[in-house]
């Protein structure tokens, strides 16, 4: 064998077994080339008619990964013996599950067992962030559908009141490093949070604190006016940022300014591990587009399934 030749295939026999390549950004070219484009129309559509729809669908990518991995498992209906996750404790704001059904209809018509709604969901997410403004990047695809989902495994997602070293852990888990937890931290550019999600930072906070001290004193008399004691609308809450539609770097101004909406956005402002992080994306808008991006491609990687199904419809297991 030619010294060359030979390189080559010891390159091969190496680069195997490391790349695990699972997912790949042209794997429905063959087989459903259209497919992109029904996700896109069906989540522009559904955008245009319901404004709530982006956050919701962002929302929704990160709860799937974070609970057995990217496999659309946020997507399966409880049964009669099993309480899925999406009926789960922080339930109270997953929805708009009709959108994912709507573009699975149309890619079953148009290439049948073909997308999984793994992937549909890892798409719709990088939609509604370009077209709420933010970046473009190119999903990589090959997801299969899990046949699991578990009520109580949502208690594994982070919660509003971590602190930074929880939230780091969390991340970690997934194989998600700190930079990551910033940069994706910054999907709460979109979106709204009820009263309940940080309501606990309003009122007898702490043995010494009345309100938690990082917060801003006017935000935090503005969330106590949405929020007052004994409040009974359960839709009361807040936007997540002024400009709640729009995905751009101002959440990353408003944590700086003592006006992040959750400890755990707060938390990343007081620790040296990510403060500098918050600076930089604050500064740079274009950075944090392009941090979000690679780090939303790292997110869809997190505990790929290979040999899972391609459900039929994504609430219920074949
Ligand atoms: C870092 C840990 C995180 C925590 C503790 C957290 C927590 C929360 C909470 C408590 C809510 C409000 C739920 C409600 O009361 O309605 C929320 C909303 C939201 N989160 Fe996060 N989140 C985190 C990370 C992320 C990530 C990584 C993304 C996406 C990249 C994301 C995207 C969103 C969006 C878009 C909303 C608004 C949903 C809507 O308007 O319906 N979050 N988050
Ligand atoms: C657009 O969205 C609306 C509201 O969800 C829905 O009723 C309609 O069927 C959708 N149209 C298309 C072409 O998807
Ligand atoms: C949401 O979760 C709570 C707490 O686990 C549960 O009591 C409630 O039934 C769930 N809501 C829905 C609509 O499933
Ligand atoms: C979760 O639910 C399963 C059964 O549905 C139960 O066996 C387990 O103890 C629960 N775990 C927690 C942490 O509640
Ligand atoms: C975060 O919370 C954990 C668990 O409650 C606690 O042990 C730790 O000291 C806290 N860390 C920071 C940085 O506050
Ligand atoms: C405030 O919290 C403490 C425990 O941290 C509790 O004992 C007390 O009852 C609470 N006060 C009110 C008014 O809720
Ligand atoms: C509080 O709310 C008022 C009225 O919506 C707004 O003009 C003001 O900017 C808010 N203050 C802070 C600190 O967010």
């Amino acid at each position: 064998m030619a010294p060359l030749v030979q390189h080559i295939v010891v390159v091969l026999l190496i680069a195997i077994p490391l790349t695990k390549a699972v997912l790949d950004a042209h794997y429905y070219d063959k087989t459903c080339p259209q497919a992109e484009s029904i996700i896109f129309q069906t989540l522009r559509n559904a955008s245009l008619y319901d404004r709530k729809v982006p956050a919701r669908i962002l929302r929704m990518f990160f709860h799937d990964c974070f609970i057995r991995g990217c496999d659309a498992s946020i997507l399966l209906d409880s049964t009669p013996g099993n309480k899925a996750e999406k009926d789960g404790p922080p339930n109270i704001s997953v929805r708009s599950f009709y959108v994912i059904d709507d573009a699975k209809t149309k890619l079953e018509s148009a290439c049948p067992h073909t997308v999984s709604c793994a992937d549909i969901i890892a798409v719709a997410a990088r939609d509604v962030v370009a077209m709420s403004g933010g970046p473009h990047w190119n999903v990589l695809k090959g997801r299969k559908d899990g046949r699991v989902s578990i009520a109580n495994e949502t208690i594994n997602l982070p919660a509003p009141s971590s602190n930074s070293t929880q939230l780091i852990q969390s991340f970690a888990k997934r194989g998600l490093g700190v930079k990551d937890l910033v940069a994706l931290s910054g999907g709460h550019t979109l979106g709204f949070s009820h009263c309940s999600s940080f309501e606990a930072r309003l009122r007898n906070f702490s043995s010494l604190h009345e309100v938690d001290p990082t917060l801003n004193t006017d935000f935090a008399e503005n969330l106590t006016k949405k929020c007052p004691k004994h409040h009974t609308d359960s839709n009361a809450g807040q936007f997540l940022d002024s400009s709640a539609s729009t995905f751009d770097n101002e959440y990353y101004k408003r944590v700086i300014a003592g006006k992040g909406v959750f400890a755990s956005d707060q938390a990343l402002y007081g620790d040296h591990r990510t403060k500098w992080i918050v600076e930089s994306f604050a500064r740079d808008q274009a950075l944090f587009f392009s941090e979000f991006a690679s780090s939303m491609v790292r997110l869809g990687n997190v505990g790929v399934n290979e040999h899972g199904e391609v459900r039929t419809k994504c609430r219920v297991v074949n």
